[in-house]
């Protein structure tokens, strides 16, 4: 039986301190949770969804609260005073972008958009997918990654999933591989997968990048995981497309995110439409009587948020200063001990409290941690209760598909034939909700999971308080934590 609960938090974080003594480094980020992100205990939270959303340092509101009110902005790229300053800001932005990615300028551009989702749209939507394009994949992708596929199945492109195993979640190197090598003779090749994965943590080896490039692939490495928590250098990485969404780095603000894209494979997009802010010249006398800007400015439609933008600046300052690498090695170090002590809870009688989707041990993962509660029998506790029983505690931990079907439907064995029933009729649309009853109760499958999150405000304590709470559960049947859905079936 594990032993958690006996141990006070103190003896447990001294215990920790002694077999992760490279976490001693950390400490400066402690004294930054009491200043920066004081809130969070002062309103008793322990928030575990940094991969939902990072949170911001009240230091960041205030020098963006500083910054506008000293200064007066107007709408940017006119040549008055105004004007002139919105520019500034938005440039260095840009700059400050290119800098914490260490993207050369003479070999990336930056994108703004408005979120991670808008910038995997613009590569999806003008991305040369035609009858001989190839878009491959991984099951283990966002939703927005997996929604490109609409845009190359309309125009007839061959799509290729390569799927992830259990128990790890990992992809198949071997079908990467094939996939890379021996594909038919597509003109135009994407393939797409993430650094990190949103669901289970998998870090998928960056060395594919380069392997894709000799094959005459372009990569899209979706970063939105990967960037709050691991230092991202495309002085190395050279991926084509870098979507990422600025909130999930430092919290603030919201609604910005970037296309960091390789001036190269920036070129080979094709824009299926104009917008104001996009080109050098329209005219409405003549038909495709339009140029497109070039560079980024090609992009970005319509009027940037300018006003954002300057906290992105002052974002990137902000994680340059507590450092990357820094919170790499404190998430690594806390998800270490969590993984460990989720591993080995166990109810009175042995059996084991908690079911890991993904890698167990932090080689080759991230801090983002995907799991289901046992109870005594192997029943799987109502996922949903389990949120909102935290909650009632103020612990944030997220639950569902975390928008990744592919990794979920792995984790959980989910057929085909299982999914099968949610689209049976394509003009009714089905819920998640309703589609993981429908598979429930044909199949005893339970399609939902916990998640549970790490940043760079995460401390011992919140991990220690969410493992007191799972603790909690020991020898309860799963049937006395029942959701309002067992409840009133
Ligand atoms: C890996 C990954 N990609 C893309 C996204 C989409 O980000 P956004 O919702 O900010 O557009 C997310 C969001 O959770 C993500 O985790």
């Amino acid at each position: 039986m594990n032993d958690f609960l006996p141990i006070d938090s103190e003896s447990a974080f001294n215990a920790f301190l002694d077999s992760h003594d490279s976490y001693r480094r950390t400490l400066p980020l402690d004294d930054l949770r009491e200043t920066d992100y004081g809130r969070l205990d002062r309103l008793g939270h322990v928030y575990l969804d940094y991969t939902g959303g990072g949170l911001y340092a009240e230091s960041q509101v205030a020098a963006h609260h500083d910054l506008l009110s000293n200064q007066v902005l107007g709408n940017p790229h006119s040549h008055n005073p105004t004007s002139l300053a919105a520019t500034h800001f938005v440039d260095e932005a840009r700059d400050a972008v290119h800098e914490f990615f260490n993207a050369s300028k003479d070999e990336y551009e930056v994108v703004f958009t408005a979120n991670a989702s808008s910038a995997l749209k613009l590569v999806g939507e003008s991305y040369p997918f035609e009858k001989d394009a190839c878009y491959l994949l991984s099951y283990d992708n966002h939703n927005s990654v997996n929604g490109i596929r609409e845009f190359a199945r309309s125009r007839g492109a061959e799509i290729v999933y390569v799927p992830v195993r259990n128990p790890e979640l990992r992809l198949d190197e071997e079908l990467i591989h094939r996939g890379l090598t021996q594909h038919s003779p597509c003109e135009h090749r994407l393939f797409a997968y993430p650094a990190q994965s949103n669901f289970s943590g998998v870090h998928h080896p960056l060395e594919w990048i380069d392997e894709a490039h000799e094959n005459g692939w372009d990569v899209l490495l979706d970063c939105a995981a990967y960037a709050p928590t691991n230092k991202l250098d495309l002085g190395v990485i050279k991926a084509d497309f870098v979507p990422l969404s600025f909130y999930k780095m430092f919290g603030y603000p919201t609604g910005i995110g970037a296309l960091i894209a390789r001036k190269e494979a920036l070129a080979k997009l094709r824009r299926p439409w104009f917008a104001g802010g996009t080109i050098t010249l329209a005219s409405v006398q003549g038909e495709g009587w339009y140029h497109l800007a070039p560079g980024s400015t090609g992009f970005e439609d319509g009027t940037v948020n300018y006003l954002g933008l300057s906290a992105i600046t002052i974002g990137l300052r902000h994680l340059k200063s507590a450092g990357i690498d820094t919170i790499h090695e404190r998430v690594t170090d806390l998800a270490d001990w969590l993984l460990a002590e989720m591993s080995s809870l166990a109810h009175t009688d042995g059996a084991p409290m908690v079911r890991i989707f993904g890698p167990e041990t932090m080689a080759r993962r991230g801090a983002t941690l995907a799991f289901y509660l046992l109870d005594p029998e192997g029943a799987v506790y109502d996922v949903q209760r389990i949120e909102s029983l935290a909650g009632e505690q103020r612990i944030s931990v997220r639950t569902g598909c975390f928008c990744n079907p592919g990794d979920g439907e792995v984790a959980h064995d989910i057929t085909r034939d299982d999914m099968a029933e949610c689209f049976d009729e394509p003009a009714v649309p089905v819920t998640y909700d309703q589609c993981q009853r429908i598979i429930t109760d044909t199949t005893g499958k339970v399609p939902n999971t916990i998640r549970v999150s790490l940043g760079i405000a995460s401390t011992f304590g919140d991990v220690y308080r969410f493992m007191e709470f799972a603790a909690t559960f020991r020898d309860r049947p799963a049937r006395d934590v029942r959701g309002q859905h067992d409840a009133q079936g």
